[in-house]
C-alpha cells in the first residue's frame, strides 16, 4: 500500500458536505488517534477568511453534529490546531499558486486532495493544481459526485483528470461504499458457506433494492432538477449495490479484484425496455404526519424531472439468467430506508402439502439504513400435537448489527473513505471503467424514455410512488417489500 498522506487538502471546505460530513469525519478519526500523527488539514474555498475564522467554522460545524460527549475541549483544540485555511478560487487556476506556496515542501510529501466542488470546476482546479506543483507523483485526488451528467460529460471529466493523475491515484467517491452494511454484503456473501451455493438463478427468484428518502429538494433545486432520481441515485449508489449483490467472488479483497468483478456485472446489464420502468414526481402530501409541498411548488416552476424511479433490471449472464432485479428510489416517500431483499424460490416439492401446511419461500432482508439488520425468514413448525394437520410459520432469524456489535462505535461513511484516501487504498472507490459502464446503461434508459415520450406520473408525497410502480412488480406476481 502507498505511504499515508501527510497533508489533506479539502476543496469546497466551507461548503455543506464539508461541514456536515467531512470535518466531523476527520474529527472522529482524529479523536480515535487514527489519523497519521503528522497529518495537517488545509481547507480551501473562495471566501477570503483566515485560519482562525475557518477554525471557528469547523468548531461550529462539529458542535452541531458531533455528540457532546465526544467533543472533549482538549481533543477539539488539538484537532483545530491541525486545521489551516488558504483562500483560492477554483475557477481561476492561477489563484491556486497561493496553495502551492502555503504547502511548501508538503506538496511533494504525500498529499491527498479532496474535491467537493461543482464538477464544472474540476478541469480548472486540476490545471491549477498542476501549475502550482500540487499534482506530483505523491498526490492522490478524490472526486465527489456527480461525475458528469451522462457518459460524454463523465468521459470529459475522466480525461481531464487522467491527463494529470493516473487511475491508481484517482479516488472516485460513492459514499454508499463507505457504509458499513454495504461492506457487510461482502462478508455475508463471501465469509459464509451458506449463501453462495444458492446465490444464483436456480435458487433466487428475484432481488429488490429500495432506497427511499423522506426528504424533498433540501434547497438543492438547480442541481437536482438538472439530474433527477435516475442520475442522482440509480447511476451510482443503486448500481453499486446491485453490482455487489450480483458479482462473482473476487479472489482477494483488493482494489483490482473487487472492481474487476463489479465492472463485469455492470457490463452485463441488459438494455432496459422503457416499459420496464416507471417515473414519478411528488405532489403535495404528508410525510411523517406533516404536510409538505409538491416538487413543482418547491421548485416554483413546472418540471419534467423525476423524483421517483422504479425499474426492472436484468443481469445477462449465466448466474442471473431470468432473475429480475427490481430497483426503486424516490424523494418524499413514506420512510427513509435502504434495503436489499433476496427472494428465494419455493422448495421444489412440499412434503407437507398433504398435511395442510403452506410453505413460504425463504427471504433474506439486508437493511442498510436507518438500521443495520440482516433478517432471514425460515419456515418453522408451530409447536403443537398436529391433530388437525401440521402448521408451519415464517420465523425471522434476525441479526441486529447494533446489538451484535454493541460496543463498537458506528462510523459514518466518510470516516472510512477519508481514511482510505489518506492511506491510499482505492478498494472502496469507483474505477473509471465502472463509472462509464454505469453511465452507458443510464444514458440508454434516458434515451428510451425520450423516444417513448415518457414523463413522470404524479404521486402524493408520503406514498411509495405512482401506482404504476406497484403494477411493475405485481404483473410478475411480486409485491414490493414494505
Ligand atoms: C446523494 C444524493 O448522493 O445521496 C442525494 O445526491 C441523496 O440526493 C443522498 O439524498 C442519500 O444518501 P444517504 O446516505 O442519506 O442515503
Amino acid at each position: 500500500m502507498a505511504a499515508p498522506a501527510q497533508t489533506l487538502l479539502l476543496f469546497g471546505a466551507t461548503g455543506d458536505l464539508s461541514r456536515r460530513m467531512l470535518l466531523p469525519s476527520l474529527f472522529g478519526l482524529h479523536a480515535d488517534g487514527l489519523l497519521p500523527a503528522d497529518l495537517e488539514i488545509y481547507g480551501t474555498a473562495r471566501s477570503e477568511i483566515d485560519d482562525d475564522a475557518f477554525r471557528k467554522t469547523a468548531a461550529d460545524a462539529l458542535q452541531s453534529i458531533v455528540k457532546d460527549r465526544d467533543l472533549a475541549p482538549d481533543v477539539l483544540d488539538r484537532f483545530l490546531a491541525r486545521v489551516h485555511y488558504v483562500a483560492a478560487d477554483a475557477s481561476r487556476p492561477e489563484t491556486l499558486a497561493t496553495l502551492g506556496e502555503a504547502l511548501g515542501p508538503r506538496a511533494n510529501a504525500g498529499l491527498a486532495i479532496f474535491l467537493s466542488t461543482a464538477p464544472s470546476l474540476f478541469e480548472s482546479t486540476i490545471a491549477g493544481l498542476e501549475a502550482a506543483g500540487l499534482a506530483g507523483p505523491q498526490t492522490r485526488l478524490a472526486l465527489e459526485k456527480p461525475l458528469g451528467h451522462d457518459l460524454a460529460s463523465s468521459r470529459e471529466i475522466n480525461d481531464a483528470v487522467a491527463r494529470v493523475f493516473p487511475e491508481a491515484r484517482t479516488f472516485r467517491i460513492d459514499h454508499y461504499l463507505g457504509k458499513e452494511t454495504v461492506q457487510n454484503l461482502l462478508a455475508l456473501r463471501f465469509g459464509n458457506i451458506l449463501f453462495e451455493p444458492l446465490w444464483n438463478a436456480s435458487a433466487i427468484e428475484h432481488v429488490e433494492i429500495t432506497v427511499g428518502e423522506t426528504v424533498g429538494l433540501e434547497g438543492r433545486t438547480s442541481y437536482f432538477d438538472g439530474m433527477g432520481s435516475l442520475r442522482d441515485m440509480v447511476q451510482n449508489h443503486m448500481l453499486q449495490l446491485l453490482a455487489l449483490v450480483a458479482m462473482e467472488a473476487p479472489a482477494q479483497f483488493t482494489a483490482t479484484a473487487v472492481r474487476d468483478e463489479k465492472v463485469k456485472v455492470l457490463r452485463s446489464l441488459r438494455k432496459l425496455d422503457a416499459k420496464e420502468s416507471v417515473i414519478g414526481q411528488y405532489v403535495a402530501g404528508a410525510v411523517d404526519g406533516k404536510p409538505v409541498p409538491g416538487y413543482a411548488d418547491e421548485l416554483e416552476k413546472p418540471s419534467d424531472t423525476e423524483t421517483f424511479v422504479a425499474l426492472k433490471a436484468h443481469v445477462d449472464n449465466w448466474r442471473w439468467q431470468g432473475v429480475p432485479f427490481y430497483l426503486r428510489t424516490g424523494k418524499r416517500l413514506p420512510r427513509r430506508t435502504s434495503e436489499i431483499v433476496i427472494q428465494f424460490r419455493p422448495v421444489p416439492h412440499s412434503m407437507f402439502a398433504g398435511k395442510g401446511a403452506a410453505l413460504q419461500p425463504n427471504r433474506l432482508l439486508i437493511s442498510i439504513q436507518p438500521e443495520e439488520n440482516i433478517s432471514f425468514t425460515i419456515m418453522a413448525k408451530q409447536p403443537g400435537l398436529d391433530r388437525d394437520g401440521i402448521r408451519l410459520r415464517e420465523v425471522p432469524l434476525d441479526i441486529r448489527m447494533a446489538n451484535a456489535f454493541a460496543d463498537v462505535r458506528r462510523r459514518i461513511a466518510y470516516e472510512r473513505l477519508l481514511l482510505d484516501l489518506i492511506e491510499g487504498d482505492p478498494t472502496l472507490f469507483v474505477r473509471r471503467d465502472e463509472v462509464e459502464a454505469q453511465w452507458e446503461w443510464i444514458d440508454a434508459i434516458r434515451a428510451g424514455w425520450e423516444a417513448n415520450g415518457m414523463t413522470p406520473k404524479t404521486y402524493p408525497a408520503g406514498t411509495w410512488g405512482p401506482a404504476a410502480a406497484i403494477a411493475l412488480t405485481e404483473r410478475d406476481g411480486v409485491t414490493w417489500h414494505e
